[in-house]
């Protein structure tokens, strides 16, 4: 059931849709502090292994070392040449392509070619710039600022729960990042509703669920739907209890879906898991980050080989198709929020409650929160795979 039993009006001006300054103001108090879910473990599947994207302006670089992630500003510290220019590579050190110096896992200079020219210099003097960055499960997730909440507090009593969905045993189905011309809260409130699906996921969702089989919980800085399917008798039920066959698996008709604000979400099928998280690029444009793990019955099972290629093919298709559809309409609703004329209406339904909700958390963060624009002045871009 819904908890409110009215509508609510559109709370954020239209105007914080299309804005640079509004965007440059949220990146500076809602991103900044905040933890990204940027990739699963399997992305960096060795010691050495490394991935590079931007994030906010900034050059990454996740390198693992010892078993552990770290995470670096990508800029070397002799004359600020991109470490590593690679989507992705392997390296025992971190080593610069431009004049070779090399770096360890505390982001300290290990090895200068040619290192008597530079004296003096002590040990530890030059370094890349480190990040916090920390693993929930399979779940990686990066902070630019040094203070703040650890992950475990960001993420609250979902902590163990994530830790348990995101169990090295999953199969890694989906690596994508997705470019989506609209603000990044257009892409946020497209999933925080299930209203949209009827018209826009008509072959793939279909109806949106009844109200009496939802149920939401509205929290400071999160929100979750809970939606009992146990009563579905569609196709795509009996291919879900298929699927569940397969992989010797005991079938829990539940869909879970928790938001944690500004830009992190999680999803939970008994079969699939997956997370996204969205990063604005400018005012009208956004990157969805999405991993999608998956059960393919136990370790060693001969069916895990077929079950790797039926069921992430399966999901492969299904949420690009989704995602895709999603995309679509989000590049129509950003020239609505921009046009001159003020549009009638505005109007968010008891379904919709949860958009109600992060407008809520975001016009409140943002107004308790003094802004002085000099503080980042970077502009901001996200670069890496997209698709
Ligand atoms: S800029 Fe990196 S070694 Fe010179
Ligand atoms: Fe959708």
């Amino acid at each position: 059931m819904f908890l409110s039993t009215n509508h609510q009006p559109q709370i954020l001006p239209r105007e914080s849709y299309c804005s640079e300054e509004v965007l440059q103001t949220e990146i500076d108090i809602l991103f900044q502090p905040s933890w990204h879910a940027v990739g699963l473990k399997s992305e960096l599947p060795k010691d050495g292994s490394y991935v590079t994207f931007d994030l906010f302006g900034r050059p990454i670089i996740l390198w693992q070392s010892d078993g552990e992630v770290h995470c670096f500003l990508n800029v070397c510290s002799h004359r600020y040449c991109k470490v590593r220019s690679e989507d992705c590579g392997t390296m025992e050190r971190l080593r610069c392509q431009y004049h070779g110096w090399q770096f360890d896992s505390t982001g300290n200079v290990r090895k200068i070619p040619d290192a008597k020219t530079f004296r003096p210099l002590e040990q530890g003097m030059l370094g890349l710039k480190k990040y916090r960055a920390e693993t929930c499960g399979e779940l990686i997730f990066i902070n630019l600022t040094d203070e703040g909440p650890s992950l475990r507090d960001f993420l609250g009593d979902m902590y163990e729960t994530y830790q348990e969905w995101f169990s090295p045993e999953m199969h890694t189905a989906i690596v994508m990042n997705r470019t989506i011309n609209a603000n990044w809260k257009c892409l946020v409130e497209n999933a925080l509703e299930s209203y949209h699906t009827s018209e826009v996921h008509p072959n793939t969702f279909g109806e949106s669920p009844p109200e009496e089989d939802c149920q939401h919980v509205l929290e400071d800085r999160r929100s979750a739907l809970t939606v009992d399917f146990s009563q579905e008798k569609s196709f795509r039920a009996t291919l879900d209890k298929f699927g569940h066959w397969l992989v010797g698996y005991q079938r829990n008709p539940e869909y879970r879906h928790i938001a944690h604000f500004p830009n992190v979400m999680v999803a939970h099928l008994s079969l699939y898991r997956w997370v996204e998280c969205v990063i604005p690029v400018s005012a009208d444009r956004s990157i969805s980050i999405i991993r999608l793990m998956c059960h393919v019955g136990k370790k060693n099972s001969l069916r895990r080989i077929w079950n790797k290629y039926l069921i992430s093919r399966w999901a492969k298709t299904f949420l690009c198709q989704v995602g895709a559809e999603d995309a679509r309409v989000l590049q129509e609703v950003q020239p609505g929020l921009s046009t001159s004329d003020q549009p009638k209406g505005g109007l968010i339904s008891t379904r919709e409650e949860r958009v109600s909700h992060f407008q809520h958390y975001v016009d409140q963060a943002l107004k308790s929160q003094p802004h002085n624009h000099q503080r980042n002045t970077i502009p901001i871009r996200y670069q890496g795979k997209t698709s």
